[in-house]
C-alpha cells in the first residue's frame, strides 16, 4: 500500500515535470535599423530554452550563426522570390545549395527543418499579385528539395494567413476556404497532404480585436469567460481552438484528413495601440503557454499543437500600413531586454525572461530639442520629418509615450531619427534646433532608446540608409 502511494507520487512529479510546452518556437524578423545580432539570439533562445526558430529570410551569415546549436531552423523565402521561383527552377535548385543544403555540412550543421515559401501570399491587400506564382514555387522548391536528397528530412509549406478560409457567422463546422481562392487552396493542401508537408497558418486575435470594436474581448485569450461559440455538442471558449478547427473542417471539405497543422504566428503586441499593451501581452502568452503545457489542443485535435509565436523581437522599419502596433510585436524589446513576465515553459511562473547578454549600445547619447527654441511651431516640419524617418509609433494615442509633453514629443521623434541614423552628428541637427545630450530623456513609461551597435554586414546597410535621409532632409530645408 505505502509503496503504491510512493509510486502514484512519484508519477505525479513525473507528470507535473513534464508539463512543459514542448518544442516551443519563436518567430524572429529583422526590419529593424540594427538587427541584434544573431550570436546574441542564439545564446537568448538557449537561456530561456526555445528550441525552434522561423525567419523571414535565409541570409547566409544570419542561418550560418545557428549551426551546430540543435536549435531548428525554418528558413523563409520572401513574396519578391515567388515569381522567379514559379518558372526558374535553376534559381530553385541554386537556392537549395548555395542557402540550405550548404548550411547541412558546416561547423556541425544547422537544423534546418522547413522552408516556408512567401509569406501570407493570399492577404486581400496583395490584391492577388501572387495567386498564379505561390503554388508552382511551393512545388518547385520540394522538387528541389527531394532531388537534393532532403526531402524526408526538409519540408516546404505556406505560412497562410487565417483569412484563407472562414466559417461566416456560424461555428467551426462551416469552415471552408474562401471562394475566390478555394481552387488553388485545394490544390495546395492536397499537395502538402500526398507531400508529408504541414499546413501552416498565422493566427492573431489581437487583429480580430483590432478590426472590430464587438469582438468579444474575452474569446481572445484562454480563461474561459464570455459566452463562447457553440457548435454543435461542442462549446468554443476561445479564438486559437475555434480558430484550428475551422482549418480542419475546411480542410475535410478538401478531402484533406492527415496534414499536419503548424501555427506560423500568433502573438500580443505591447505598443502602438490602446489594447497592445504589457499587460494584455502577459495575460495573452500566460494562458496560452499553460494551453500548450497541458497539451489539450483543440476538441478535433486533442493533443500536441506545434506553435512559432510572434516575435522575438520588436522592428521599428516595418510597414505600419496594418497599424503603429506593427513595429512592437516582441516579446523582448528591439535590444533584446525584457518587457513583461512570461514563463516558456508554460507553468505561469511570474518571472522575468532571460534577456540577451553583452549587447552593446552605440554610446550613451540622446538627440532632444534645443531649450531655447520657444515656438514649437517653428519646428513642425522637422518633427514630420523625424517621424517620417525615424520611429514615432509610440507617441500615437494608447501609447508609451502618447502622455509626454509637446516639447518632450519633439525630443522623442528627434531621438529616435538620430538613433536610427546610427547617432550621426548631421542627424541631430534640425537647423540648429536640436542638440546632444548625455541625460536620459526616458520616463517611467516611455524609453528613449540607444541604438544598437552594427554588426558586419548590417553597418553598411544602416549608412546607406542614414545618408538616404540626410538627402532627402536636405531637399526639404
Ligand atoms: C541566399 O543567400 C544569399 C546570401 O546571404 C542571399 O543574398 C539571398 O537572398 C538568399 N536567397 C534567397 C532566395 O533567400
Ligand atoms: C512661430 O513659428 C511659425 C512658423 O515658423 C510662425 O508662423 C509664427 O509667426 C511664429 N510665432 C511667433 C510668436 O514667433
Ligand atoms: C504628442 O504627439 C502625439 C502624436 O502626434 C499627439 O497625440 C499628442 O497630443 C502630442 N502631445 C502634445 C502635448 O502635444
Ligand atoms: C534610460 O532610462 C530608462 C528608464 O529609466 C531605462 O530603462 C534605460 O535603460 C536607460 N537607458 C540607458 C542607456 O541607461
Amino acid at each position: 500500500m505505502a509503496r503504491a502511494m510512493v509510486l502514484i507520487w512519484a508519477c505525479f512529479f513525473v507528470i507535473l515535470g513534464m508539463a512543459c510546452v514542448t518544442g516551443l518556437g519563436v518567430n524572429w524578423g529583422t526590419q529593424t535599423s540594427t538587427p541584434l545580432d544573431p550570436k546574441y539570439v542564439v545564446q537568448m533562445l538557449r537561456d530561456n530554452h526555445i528550441k525552434k526558430v522561423k525567419l523571414f529570410d535565409s541570409d547566409h551569415w544570419t542561418v550560418g550563426q545557428f549551426a551546430g546549436t540543435s536549435i531548428e531552423v525554418m528558413l523563409g523565402i520572401p513574396n519578391l522570390h515567388l515569381k522567379k521561383f514559379s518558372k526558374d527552377y535553376d534559381a530553385v535548385q541554386d537556392y537549395v545549395k548555395g542557402n540550405v543544403s550548404d548550411h547541412l555540412r558546416d561547423h556541425g550543421g544547422v537544423a534546418i527543418k522547413y522552408i516556408a515559401v512567401g509569406n501570407e501570399p493570399f492577404l486581400k491587400s496583395y490584391k492577388g499579385a501572387f495567386e498564379k506564382t505561390i503554388f508552382p514555387a511551393l512545388k518547385n522548391v520540394q522538387k528541389a528539395l527531394n532531388e537534393a536528397g532532403l526531402g524526408n528530412k526538409i519540408k516546404a509549406t505556406i505560412p497562410q494567413n487565417a483569412d484563407v478560409y472562414d466559417s461566416g457567422t456560424q461555428g467551426p463546422s462551416a469552415g471552408n476556404f474562401r471562394a475566390e481562392i478555394r481552387d488553388v487552396m485545394v490544390k495546395i493542401s492536397r499537395f502538402l497532404d500526398e507531400n508529408n508537408c504541414p499546413f501552416m497558418v498565422n493566427i492573431y486575435p489581437f487583429l480580430s480585436l483590432y478590426e472590430n470594436e464587438d469582438f468579444p474581448i474575452e474569446f481572445a485569450f484562454f480563461e474561459g469567460g464570455g459566452q463562447g461559440v457553440q457548435d454543435g455538442n461542442i462549446k468554443y471558449t476561445n479564438m486559437l481552438d475555434a480558430n484550428l478547427d475551422t482549418l480542419t473542417y475546411s480542410l475535410k471539405k478538401a478531402g484533406v484528413n492527415k496534414v499536419k497543422i503548424i501555427v506560423g504566428e500568433i502573438g500580443w503586441p505591447t505598443d502602438g495601440h490602446k489594447q497592445a499593451n504589457t499587460k494584455l501581452a502577459h495575460k495573452f502568452y500566460g494562458g496560452l503557454l499553460k494551453k500548450l503545457a497541458a497539451n489539450k489542443g483543440t476538441p478535433l485535435h486533442p493533443g500536441y499543437i506545434e506553435v512559432y509565436l510572434f516575435s522575438l523581437t520588436d522592428e521599428n522599419t516595418k510597414s505600419i500600413a496594418p497599424g503603429y502596433f506593427e513595429r512592437h510585436w516582441g516579446i523582448f524589446r528591439y535590444d533584446g531586454q525584457p518587457k513583461f513576465p512570461i514563463d516558456f515553459s508554460g507553468q505561469g511562473k511570474d518571472k522575468m525572461p532571460v534577456g540577451a547578454k553583452n549587447v552593446k549600445y552605440i554610446s550613451n547619447k540622446w538627440c532632444v530639442l534645443n531649450e531655447d527654441i520657444r515656438n514649437l511651431s517653428s519646428v513642425n516640419g522637422h518633427l514630420d520629418f523625424a517621424c517620417r524617418m525615424g520611429d514615432c509609433t509610440s507617441l500615437s494615442y494608447g501609447s508609451t509615450c502618447n502622455k509626454l509633453s509637446a516639447r518632450m514629443n519633439v525630443s522623442y521623434a528627434f531621438n529616435n531619427y538620430f538613433q536610427m541614423s546610427q547617432q550621426s552628428v548631421e542627424a541631430c541637427d534640425f537647423h540648429g534646433t536640436a542638440k546632444i545630450t548625455n541625460k536620459n530623456y526616458s520616463t517611467q513609461e516611455c524609453l528613449f532608446p540607444v541604438e544598437l551597435m552594427s554588426t558586419g554586414a548590417c553597418k553598411k546597410i544602416a549608412r546607406i540608409k542614414y545618408l538616404v535621409g540626410f538627402l532627402s532632409l536636405m531637399v526639404l530645408l
